[in-house]
């Protein structure tokens, strides 16, 4: 049975920096499902579709296709066979990404992909809805989180350090109305799975997080799959 590692948790908790750590020290693969529906919403975007317009999405997810690749073991993601990867993280594409994952359509074209790739791999996978729907039976769900004030800070760091002018206040309000979007949905809403465990990171390190996540790996490892 291949592991499978669910990360979970709201946007800006650092899931992907602490995914792509574990996959490179325990030699797994790093999925970013966030990755895929940025991807497809990058695809809606380019047609010109409105977010809210549900026949039009349902239509446009038979004629996309995303797939992943790795090159020198970073995720690729490519729609339509080209690869997207430097332009989906605009604020552009994570609302209209937050906007369309509420769909069916969306949801079921990429979760199967999703689950196809743990049958076959030891992944670290992240995003919204991996340990409740994606891998219910994954070998240990995380569920990463922090302070809506402490993620609007590092996102504001990480814009500042790139030179770019930007307002606090107005990134929290971002998150916070993303959070509700993601939490709110129906369909595979952002929530704990009742067997994750809780890591808030609100008053902790980077390196803080990777050693409680290094330890829970291990432990993990040593369980066997779904604590059997
Ligand atoms: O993790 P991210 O910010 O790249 O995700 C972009 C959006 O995609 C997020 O707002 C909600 C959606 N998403 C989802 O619905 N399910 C996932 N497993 C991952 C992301």
């Amino acid at each position: 049975m291949p592991v499978n590692i669910a990360i979970d948790g709201p946007a800006g908790a650092g899931k992907s920096t602490v995914a792509k750590r574990i996959a490179e020290e325990f030699g797994y693969l790093y999925v970013d499902t966030g990755a895929m529906y940025r991807a497809m919403a990058l695809f809606f975007l380019q047609k010109g579709i409105d977010g809210r317009d549900e026949a039009a999405i349902e239509a446009a997810c038979r004629e996309v296709s995303v797939s992943l690749e790795y090159r020198d073991g970073a995720q690729q993601v490519l729609l339509n066979g080209e690869n997207v990867t430097d332009r989906i993280r605009t604020e552009e594409v994570s609302r209209m990404a937050s906007v369309t994952s509420v769909y069916r359509a969306v949801r079921e074209k990429l979760v199967q992909q999703q689950r196809e790739l743990a049958r076959r791999r030891d992944v670290v996978m992240d995003g919204r809805d991996i340990g409740t729907a994606v891998l219910p039976d994954a070998t240990l769900k995380v569920y990463l989180t922090a302070s809506s004030r402490v993620r609007a800070l590092r996102r504001f760091k990480e814009l500042k350090e790139r030179g770019e002018e930007v307002n606090l206040e107005a990134i929290e309000e971002e998150i916070i109305r993303r959070d509700e979007r993601d939490m709110n949905r129906a369909l595979s809403p952002l929530k704990r799975a009742n067997d994750a465990v809780l890591l808030d990171s609100s008053e902790m390190t980077l390196e803080e997080v990777l050693r409680e996540m290094e330890e829970l790996v291990e432990d993990a490892g040593s369980r066997g799959c779904c604590g059997c």
